[in-house]
């Protein structure tokens, strides 16, 4: 049984990494332009442009070349409900201006901490009704996507963590069933 399941999540790595679907959409990077005002001009999450060009822009992004085609995003993957987040916005605020729950909010924007302390202003995020953006990697959302150097925080004082995302000193992994392709990549376990 435990080596049934272990198969099954080796045989969904390797799948999702032979057949990374098409991009769809592309842009052509301009001067002075910085990862988090494409994701903004186009809708496209920090997160998501992160892990689409994943290999071609490095992780905190300061290596963008004016003329460089990116992707924006991937077939089936992709996000175009997006949310810049304000200064002192929490993640409860962004929830709650969206309409979605913590759920989605964190299987969408996986690089977001347990207690959602990291997000930054001018940060893109995921708020879309479904699960749609394309699946952490292997060696985890935090390597993919590092916040810029000159990232303010959005909400320095926080320091809660989600209760309905973590309600308790045992979280239960429920909030991460959502979407299948992520079972071992628990995305907050990095951040510790
Ligand atoms: C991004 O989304 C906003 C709000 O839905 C919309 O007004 C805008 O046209 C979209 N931009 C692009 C490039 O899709
Ligand atoms: C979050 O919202 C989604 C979509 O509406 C829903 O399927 C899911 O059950 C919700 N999760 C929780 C924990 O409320």
């Amino acid at each position: 049984m435990f080596t049934k399941v272990v198969s099954i999540a080796l045989l969904t790595v390797f799948v999702q990494a032979v057949f990374a679907s098409k991009c769809t959409r592309t842009y052509v990077v301009k001067e002075n332009d910085i990862c988090d005002s494409i994701s903004k001009e186009n809708n496209a999450s920090t997160y998501q442009l992160a892990v689409v060009n994943h290999g071609v822009i490095d992780a905190a992004c300061t290596k963008l070349v004016p003329g460089q085609q990116i992707c924006l995003g991937r077939a089936g993957e992709d996000c175009t409900t997006t949310y810049v987040v304000n200064d002192g916005d929490t993640c409860d605020d962004i929830q709650a201006k969206s309409g979605v729950n913590a759920t989605l909010l964190y299987s969408n924007n996986p690089q977001i901490n347990e207690g959602c302390t990291n997000i930054y202003i001018g940060e893109v995020l995921c708020v879309a009704k479904t699960v749609v953006v394309p699946a952490v990697p292997s060696h985890g959302a935090s390597s993919v996507v590092v916040p810029p150097a000159t990232a303010i925080p959005a909400n320095p004082g926080a320091t809660a963590v989600h209760p309905s995302v973590h309600p308790s000193a045992t979280p239960t992994p429920t909030h991460l069933n959502v979407n299948n392709n992520n079972d071992d990549d628990l995305p907050f376990c990095d951040e510790l």
